[in-house]
């Protein structure tokens, strides 16, 4: 028994009523067979599977998979969706121009941002999004075609040669090549860094109704060809309030160790706790959860075993945030506003620890997160009953009035 559902169309007709809710705090836009979350029970489905059960079992591309399609593929499927995605990892030799008219130092997310936009240029099919196929294509070259941009946007950062997709690695492999495999030495995918990964793309695919979704079903909404609506996507996510807290948490957690570390946590804490200071606690609190985010515990969970696999059980900085958990659960504060980590919490320990640098953090959260927004695009548009968004306000301005004679 979930909360009451209203269908105000229904009762009011389309003009007779409308709900002033900024915020969207108790509002539905759409109606989604994708991901299911109760806030209060802590609870992640993708399909109806739970996220704990998806993390350990499977692998990026069966998530892929199942949210795109509805069911867990079966070997055969697999097999055939993987080459499929793979078969469009390349981009067109033009975007390397593109890129080359960015600064080197610009971030990571105002780059993709562009390239991601810029794919619609190259694509003309996927203007048509009335025609099921050209959607699922354009889905496949989306998901296959985002590691090779962030890799591309991370090496042109450094001055690197771009580094060729190679097919018959991984998805989580391939990427991992791309990035940090240079053409003068031999490279091979640690097995241990590459399932972690896969656990962070796994862990971030998607989120239902989010800001950055939300973004994307609106963008969508009108039309346009879903290069334009992901690249929306992409914007949005930027933002420290979304999939820009990873990068804030790490920053945060930094400046706190150059401080004086754990010495320093009680007074950082009390420095959050008063509102005037305008410091808030980056990976903690969530609109939806009020419980342990379930993303966040498989991501702590996941930076145990990998700082242990690669011998930095030490850290100073998941110290650091374990005390910072510890206490946050004790306090009142945080207890009565209902306040726990979420996913960006752990993964930047986590992705810190393998070699990603803290500037690319929401870039591959992008990543991660454009099969869920493809897919929810593309559940949105093949409903034949779905229209432009279009928000109403509360307006509050001035009456009408006259221009005085100038
Ligand atoms: N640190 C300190 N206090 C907080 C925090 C925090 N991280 N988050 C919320 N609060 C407090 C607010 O000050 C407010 O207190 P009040 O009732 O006394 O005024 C109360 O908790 C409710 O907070 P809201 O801002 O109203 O909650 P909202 O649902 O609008 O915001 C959000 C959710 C944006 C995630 C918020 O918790 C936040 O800013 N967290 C830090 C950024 C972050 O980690 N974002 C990632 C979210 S997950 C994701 O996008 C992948």
């Amino acid at each position: 028994v979930g909360p009451q559902v209203i269908d105000i169309r229904k009762l009011y007709g389309q003009t007779g009523l409308f709900t002033y809710d900024p915020g969207f705090l108790s509002t539905a836009s759409c109606s989604s067979d994708i991901t299911y979350i109760d806030g209060d029970k802590g609870e992640l489905l993708y399909r109806g599977y739970p996220i704990e059960e998806l993390a350990v079992n499977c692998d990026f591309m069966d998530i892929s998979y199942l949210i795109l399609n509805g069911e867990l593929p079966d070997g055969t499927q697999k097999k055939e969706f993987d080459s499929l995605v793979m078969h469009h990892t390349m981009v067109n030799e033009q975007m390397h121009f593109f890129l080359r008219g960015f600064r080197r130092d610009a971030h990571p997310m105002a780059v993709l941002t562009g390239l991601v936009g810029a794919l619609s240029a190259f694509y003309h099919d996927s203007t048509d999004i009335t025609n099921a196929h050209h959607r699922h294509v354009s889905a496949i070259r989306l998901i296959a075609k985002m590691p090779t941009l962030v890799a591309m946007a991370y090496k042109y950062s450094q001055g690197q040669p771009y580094i060729y997709p190679q097919n018959n690695l991984s998805y989580t492999g391939n990427f991992l090549r791309m990035m940090f495999a240079t053409p003068c030495e031999e490279y091979v995918v640690n097995p241990v860094v590459e399932r972690a990964l896969d656990r962070i793309f796994i862990l971030h695919a998607d989120h239902e109704q989010n800001a950055s979704t939300s973004t994307v079903r609106l963008c969508g909404s009108s039309g346009t060809n879903p290069f334009a609506a992901i690249a929306s996507g992409v914007a949005c996510l930027w933002g420290p309030a979304h999939g820009g807290a990873n990068e804030a948490c790490l920053q945060m957690l930094e400046e706190l160790q150059a401080k004086g570390g754990m010495a320093k946590v009680g007074e950082f804490m009390e420095q959050v706790k008063d509102k005037n200071s305008g410091v808030r606690l980056m990976g903690f609190g969530h609109r939806v959860y009020k419980n342990y985010d379930p993303r966040a515990k498989l991501m702590q969970q996941t930076c145990k075993e990998v700082l242990a696999a690669l011998g930095l059980e030490n850290d100073p900085l998941f110290k650091l945030a374990m005390e910072v958990e510890r206490i946050a659960l004790e306090d009142k504060y945080f207890v009565d506003r209902k306040l726990y980590p979420n996913v960006d919490f752990y993964s930047g320990i986590v992705q810190r620890a393998i070699g990603v640098p803290t500037a690319l953090f929401t870039a591959i959260f992008a990543l991660a997160r454009t099969v869920g927004w493809i897919a929810q695009w593309n559940e949105m548009i093949s409903d034949p009953e779905y229209k432009i968004g279009r928000p109403r306000q509360l307006y509050q301005g001035s009456v009408s009035r006259h221009v005085p004679k100038r």
